[in-house]
């Protein structure tokens, strides 16, 4: 096994929390993912031994799900929503602007490794529509223009924690609801901030 002492002493404590071994296995993805930011071959050989199920199992369900990563992405993922509500607000529009100023087909990473390109399905801020997420931190009401404002401000600033509300301010429009407490937490990595290994941070 390659996991270090505390990624399986962390592992082995998700385990516990089941009745059933692989009953774990999300929350083990989610794990292996905050490690590397993908899921890897061998991230894949360890948890089928940490669980006692196949490679292939673990492969099936990691593949499934499309948040969990078959390979290293950019600094920064760009998830724009391509479902109805999003469709019948423009988000079309909103997506050939991002591939359009990224050079990306859908699911490409750029040489440089500042951005990944995806055109997801809905991702819940229908309310707000045109919704897009900047590793999975999410700005509503995205307007054509407002997509290469946001992306220009990724590449040029390169902030190391990207918040919510800080680009919801800036390059947002209409929102879904008024969310009430102010999120000032943010993302530091595309992988999804289950804060396993501590992935998001307070604002300073
Ligand atoms: S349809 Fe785009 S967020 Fe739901």
């Amino acid at each position: 096994m390659s996991w270090d002492d505390k990624l399986l002493k962390q592992a082995k404590k998700i385990i516990k929390l089941y009745p059933q071994k692989r009953s774990a296995l999300g929350p083990l993805l989610h794990l292996a993912q905050s490690k590397d930011g993908y899921i890897s071959d061998d991230s894949i050989t360890v948890i089928s031994e940490l669980v006692g199920i196949t490679e292939v199992q673990v492969k099936s369900v990691s593949t499934f799900y499309s948040m969990y990563k078959q390979e290293p992405t950019g600094k920064y993922l760009l998830s724009v929503c391509k479902s109805i509500s999003c469709e019948i607000n423009n988000s079309s529009e909103v997506i050939n602007k991002v591939q359009e100023f990224t050079g990306l087909n859908n699911n490409e990473t750029d040489e440089e490794e500042l951005f990944t390109f995806e055109a997801v399905e809905c991702i819940g801020a229908c309310g707000g529509a045109p919704a897009v997420q900047v590793n999975y931190e999410t700005v509503e009401g995205v307007t054509p223009e407002n997509a290469i404002n946001l992306c220009k401000w990724l590449k040029d600033t390169k902030p190391d924690v990207v918040v919510a509300d800080e680009m919801q301010e800036n390059f947002g429009g209409i929102k879904s609801f008024d969310w009430a407490i102010q999120d000032n937490s943010g993302a530091t990595s595309t992988a999804p901030g289950f804060q396993t290994l501590k992935t998001t941070k307070a604002k300073k």
